[in-house]
């Protein structure tokens, strides 16, 4: 049973599965009407009109079940077996920078340069990122597995604390990047989709520093591997 559905093309009503946001095309939600609320609170990010693009059909057109088909542990299975570039994407300033280790990063769209993140909304990077409306991804080489692993809190750091023993400079919106970055790609935010326990952040790209081509830090089968 589809839980999104978008209206028909020709029509400018919302569907009954996804009604409008209050906020119109500001903010979208991937929850089933009934289900969940709206979280109102959540900030949202400008519009893609704003970002000098027409509203298509619904980012989230595909239908989905309601009836889970696989349990939590087999679909973590399944997604480490999807290799990914590590990335520590950041949002914020000095004392208010916050970041988070990251895999779920992917291009979008090359005019305008646009790509997506997926964060969850319960880390700390969350707020500041809808608060900043900009975040910096920080694609890491495999000699940054500390940095890596601080940032997924393994060492225990929090707020800015995790940004301590590495250099950091910044690009063009202000968010921190990783002086040791393979490439640091710095975007504002466009929009956003609220996806469960996750928000969706498409950043237009606006600034690219490229660092050396050093080995690559990857994860896979929950592990961290590089290219030899
Ligand atoms: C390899 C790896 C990839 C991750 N990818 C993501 C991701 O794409 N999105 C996300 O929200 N969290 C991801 N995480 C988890 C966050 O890094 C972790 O929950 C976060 O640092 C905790 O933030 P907090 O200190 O604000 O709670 C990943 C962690 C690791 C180790």
């Amino acid at each position: 049973m589809p839980i999104c559905s978008p209206p028909p093309p020709s029509s400018n009503r919302p569907s009954p599965q996804c009604p409008r946001s209050p906020e119109g095309d500001r903010h979208r939600t991937f929850e089933p009407a009934g289900d969940r609320p709206v979280r109102p609170e959540t900030p949202s990010g400008p519009t893609r009109a704003a970002a000098g693009q027409e509203t298509g059909m619904s980012l989230l057109a595909t239908p989905h079940t309601l009836d889970p088909v696989v349990g939590i542990d087999a679909f973590k299975g399944a997604m480490g077996r999807l290799a990914g570039a590590v990335t520590v994407i950041t949002a914020g300033r000095g004392p208010e920078a916050r970041g988070l280790t990251a895999t779920a990063v992917c291009s979008v769209a090359a005019s305008p340069p646009t790509l997506l993140i997926c964060v969850n909304r319960s880390g700390e990077a969350h707020d500041a990122i809808a608060r900043t409306e900009a975040f910096c991804v920080n694609v890491l080489a495999d000699r940054s597995r500390t940095v890596a692993d601080r940032f997924a809190g393994r060492f225990g750091n929090l707020g800015a604390e995790k940004f301590a023993d590495a250099a950091w400079s910044s690009l063009v919106t202000g968010a921190p990047a990783l002086d040791e970055a393979l490439v640091a790609i710095d975007c504002r935010l466009a929009e956003t989709v609220e996806a469960h326990s996750h928000t969706v952040f498409f950043g237009t790209v606006v600034g690219v520093r490229l660092g050396a081509a050093l080995p690559p830090l990857l994860h896979f089968d929950r592990a961290y591997r590089t290219l030899s």
